[in-house]
């Protein structure tokens, strides 16, 4: 399998609750390499334009409010074939719906508030990892 990288992100409601130790030690565990990371917070334009795939479902102004609510932590982590490991790390998007064990099922409170983000295809990956990275950061 091939080395990737993936955009993940840690959403506000997880930072505003204190658990971005907790999800490190997570990434850490599933032997992610992390490439670069920051802490940012959003104006509702870049939400807007990071999820501008969505801005026809009826969910995207609660999004888009959420996301510029408070600070995050996009990251961008390489392994083998990382975009599915990810979001297996990660469990389905909704936590009600996530296996056990998946930081979503152990720690997400809502499909809002889900507590993380990750890319979800190849050329979904290279567009996010762009919105929050120069290139001279990720070397
Ligand atoms: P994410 O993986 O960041 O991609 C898009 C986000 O939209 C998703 O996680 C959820 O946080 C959010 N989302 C998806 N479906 C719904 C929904 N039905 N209601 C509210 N938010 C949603």
């Amino acid at each position: 399998m091939a080395v990737e990288r993936t955009l993940a992100i840690i959403k506000p409601d997880a930072v505003k609750r204190g658990l971005t130790g907790d999800i490190l030690s997570r990434i850490h565990a599933a032997k992610f390499q992390i490439v670069a990371i920051k802490s940012v917070q959003l104006s509702r334009t870049e939400a807007e334009g990071f999820y501008a795939v969505h801005r026809e479902r009826p969910f995207f102004g609660e999004l888009v409010e959420f996301m510029s609510s408070g600070k995050s932590v996009p990251m961008v982590l390489e392994a083998e074939g990382a975009i599915a490991k990810w979001r297996e790390t990660m469990g389905a998007t909704d936590p009600a719906k996530a296996a056990s064990g998946t930081i979503r099922k152990e720690l997400g409170t809502s499909i809002q508030f889900n507590c993380t983000h990750g890319s979800d295809a190849p050329q979904t990956a290279a567009f996010e990892i762009s919105y929050f990275f120069a290139g001279s950061e990720l070397s």
